[in-house]
């Protein structure tokens, strides 16, 4: 069974790295927003802020703003400057870009005057090594004292709080702009994880793909993305209302604006790529699961994050492997939410604490 977060860690260790620290937080660093936790008695306060930063052209490591204001920049900015996403696919692709996003994330988490010691951030299940070591690298420049990254997956499911400690097992679909993760729990350990590299942002690009190709006209991402926001599903066997909206893009014949309508239809076709990548990931975890978790599996799979909100999920998900899936009422902050409790008390995730707690 794989465990999670820094496996090597022993109790002396947390007790020595415990001492002094009274701030926790937990942080979702995701490919379109970053969501920061704190524990605040038996409840959490929460921020987003986007995970954007605008950077100098000639000097990418020059970072000038962050989060809102670099958000405004982006395909807006002046020549010499370019706002850009620190995060690829879920995965850090700039360390320096990635820190000032993390930077902001822990000022807009904390009160003047108050320090940070211990930060959580989930990142994708399957981050290889090197990946884990940059974002710890990243919290400690930051400027935390203790670092710990966990799994997304396992963070949204002890956030969503799903029975993680029972031996029965759990899933979670966590869809999100750039990668979806597939994980199984069990025991409180992960046993599975499938990252599927496809994510909200993959339809996006599709519908302004299908809309050239379509109606031969251009238009702009964030457009497509609420489109696809308001009036989005995904095929599946039941019958979903179809709903219409407006978009203005640019003729590509005239130049000049042209306005079509685009239906719920339509982003199910755009989107139908992503979800059939997401099926065949979960046929894979299906494949692989042993029998003693598919009771677990099918009375406990949560989907969460942003995509998960797409109508039509459940019920195609259903259509084709007869997993009943809730989504999250919270789709947008269970991970950060998970990251904070186990900031807040990380012997929790000790495997002979988990043992513990089921006795
Ligand atoms: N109501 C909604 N319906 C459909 N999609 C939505 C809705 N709200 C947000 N989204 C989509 O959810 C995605 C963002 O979700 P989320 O914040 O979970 O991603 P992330 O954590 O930043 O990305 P990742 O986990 O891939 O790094 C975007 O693609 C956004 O368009
Ligand atoms: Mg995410």
């Amino acid at each position: 069974m794989r465990l999670f977060g820094n496996r090597n860690r022993n109790e002396k260790e947390i007790d020595d790295k415990d001492k002094g620290i009274t701030n926790s937080l937990g942080i979702d660093l995701g490919t379109l927003n970053t969501v920061i936790a704190k524990p605040s008695g038996d409840k959490f306060d929460l921020y987003q802020i986007p995970s954007v930063v605008a950077v100098k052209k000639d000097d990418p490591t020059q970072v000038l703003a962050v989060g809102e204001e670099a958000k405004l920049m982006l395909g807006r900015t002046p020549e010499d400057i370019i706002a850009l996403r620190p995060l690829r696919k879920g995965v850090i692709e700039s360390i320096v870009q990635a820190q000032a996003l993390l930077e902001r994330a822990m000022e807009t988490g904390t009160k003047e005057g108050e320090t940070i010691g211990r930060i959580v951030i989930g990142i994708p299940g399957d981050s290889s090594e090197v990946e884990k070591k940059a974002a710890e690298e990243i919290g400690e420049k930051a400027g935390a004292k203790y670092v710990l990254v966990i799994s997304e997956g396992l963070s949204a499911a002890i956030g969503a709080g799903l029975p993680i400690a029972e031996p029965d097992g759990t899933m979670v679909i966590d869809i999100g702009a750039g990668s979806t993760d597939l994980v199984v729990i069990s025991l409180g350990g992960i046993t599975d994880i499938e990252t599927v590299r496809f994510g909200g942002d993959d339809i996006d690009n599709n519908i302004v793909s299908l809309v050239k190709e379509k109606y031969n006209v251009e238009i702009g991402i964030h457009d497509a993305e609420s489109a696809k926001i308001k009036v989005g599903m995904f095929h599946c066997s039941e019958d979903i209302e179809n709903l219409s909206t407006e978009i203005i893009g640019k003729s590509s014949e005239t130049n000049k604006p042209k306005k079509i309508s685009i239906d719920s239809q339509f982003i199910a076709d755009a989107a139908e790529p992503i979800i059939k990548e997401i099926v065949d990931g979960l046929n894979i975890v299906l494949e692989r699961l042993s029998p003693e978790l598919i009771t677990g599996v099918y009375n406990n799979t949560v989907a969460v994050g942003g995509s998960s909100q797409l109508r039509g999920l459940k019920e195609r998900i259903c259509d084709e492997l007869s997993v009943p899936v809730t989504i999250s009422d919270d789709p947008m902050t269970v991970v950060a939410k998970g990251a904070a409790i186990v900031a807040a008390e990380p012997r929790a995730l000790e495997p002979e604490v988990r043992l513990k707690a089921m006795k």
